[in-house]
C-alpha cells in the first residue's frame, strides 16, 4: 500500500462534515492527525463538540480535537441552522461527548504540526469556512511552502451559489480568509458545488448506509436523511449533495474526479457578490492558474466507495 497521507481535517460539523470525518477515519490510506474545528454551520462551541461526538461514534477518541476561530477574520459570523438544525447534527439521537477537547488552539496545532513535519508531508482538508487556515498562514507564512496540498470543499462556478445567488456557504462566510488561501501559492484542489451537486443522495444510497447494520451506518443514514429535507424544500431536489465527503474521496480515489487547473479569485468587496469564486474555467484572463478546480465525479463509484469504507465500523 502506498504511503499513508497525513491529514488535518478543518471542519464545522455539520451533517456532511460528519460523514466526511467518519469516512476519513475508515480509510487506511489516511492518517488523520487531528480535527480542527471552526465556526461555520453552527457556532464554534457546537462544531468542536460535534467533532468530539463524531470521534466517539467512530470509537476513535485517539484523534485529537482542537477548537479554532469563533468568527471570520473581518466579517460577522453567518451560520446555517436552517440546514443542520440548532445542534448542527440534528436528526439522530446523539450524546454529550466525554472525550477531552485539546487545550492548544487549532491555529497553533496547524502551525506546529506543519513546522514539525517533513516538507510535503501534511495535507490540509478544510471543509468549512477557511478562517483557521488563513489565520495560520497570516501568523506563520513560512508554513505555506511546506504543505503537501490543500484539498477543500468550497466555491461554485457553473452551479452558482447556495447561500446567495453568487456564493457557496464556506467561501461566503469568510471571503477574506478564502482570498488569503487562494492567493497563498499553496497547491490547492477545490471540490465546489459544481461537483458536489453531481453526487446526490438517493433513497437507494441511504438504504445502503442503513443496511450496513452498524451504529455508524444507522447514524449516517439518519444524518443524511435529515440533511436532504432542506435541499428537497429549497431546490425541489430529490436527495442532497454530499459535499464534504468529496474531499476525502478525492484524497483516496482521485480517479473518480475530473477538473482543470485554472485561476480562481474571490470576491471580497461587493455585498452583492461577496464570496463568489470567480473561476476562469475558459482561460479568458491572463491570471495565473492557482487551483485544481473539480467539475465532475463518478457518482456511482463515489457512493460504492463510501459504503465499502463505512463497512469497516
Ligand atoms: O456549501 C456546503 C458547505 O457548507 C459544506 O461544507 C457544509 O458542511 C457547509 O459547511
Ligand atoms: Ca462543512
Amino acid at each position: 500500500m502506498p504511503k499513508r497521507q497525513r491529514v488535518i481535517i478543518d471542519t464545522d460539523p455539520g451533517h456532511d462534515d460528519a460523514v466526511a470525518i467518519l469516512l476519513a477515519l475508515a480509510c487506511e490510506e489516511l492518517e488523520v492527525l487531528g480535527l480542527t474545528a471552526v465556526a461555520g454551520n453552527v457556532p464554534l462551541h457546537l462544531t468542536e463538540k460535534n467533532a468530539r461526538i463524531i470521534c466517539e461514534l467512530a470509537e476513535r477518541t485517539d484523534v485529537p480535537v482542537f477548537a479554532g476561530c469563533e468568527k471570520p477574520m473581518k466579517r460577522a459570523l453567518v451560520t446555517a441552522e436552517e440546514v443542520h438544525g440548532k445542534s448542527g447534527l440534528d436528526g439522530p439521537e446523539l450524546w454529550e461527548p466525554s472525550m477531552e477537547l485539546q487545550k492548544t488552539h487549532a491555529v497553533d496545532f496547524i502551525i506546529e504540526t506543519i513546522a514539525a513535519s517533513p516538507e510535503n508531508s501534511v495535507v490540509l482538508c478544510p471543509i468549512g469556512p477557511l478562517t483557521n487556515i488563513a489565520t495560520a498562514f497570516e501568523r506563520k507564512p513560512e508554513i505555506i511552502s511546506r504543505i503537501q496540498e490543500i484539498v477543500l470543499m468550497g466555491g461554485a462556478y457553473f452551479q452558482v451559489g447556495n447561500v446567495t445567488p453568487a456564493a457557496e456557504f464556506n467561501i461566503y462566510v469568510d471571503p477574506d480568509a478564502a482570498q488569503i488561501v487562494f492567493r497563498s501559492g499553496a497547491p490547492i484542489t477545490v471540490l465546489p458545488l459544481d461537483v458536489t451537486h453531481k453526487v446526490m443522495t438517493t433513497p437507494r444510497r441511504l438504504r445502503a448506509f442503513r443496511d450496513l447494520g452498524s451504529r455508524v451506518g444507522h447514524v449516517v443514514a439518519e444524518l443524511t436523511g435529515f440533511y436532504e429535507r432542506f435541499d428537497l424544500n429549497k431546490y425541489g431536489m430529490e436527495g442532497a449533495p454530499l459535499h464534504d465527503p468529496c474531499t476525502i474521496a478525492y484524497l483516496v480515489r482521485p480517479e473518480l474526479f475530473s477538473g482543470r487547473h485554472i485561476n480562481v479569485e474571490i470576491e471580497t468587496e461587493s455585498e452583492l457578490t461577496r464570496g463568489m469564486t470567480v473561476a476562469d474555467w475558459w482561460g479568458v484572463t491572463s491570471r495565473k492558474p492557482n487551483a485544481n478546480f473539480i467539475g465532475d465525479a463518478d457518482a456511482v463509484r463515489f457512493y460504492s466507495f463510501i459504503t465499502e469504507k463505512l463497512a469497516i465500523y
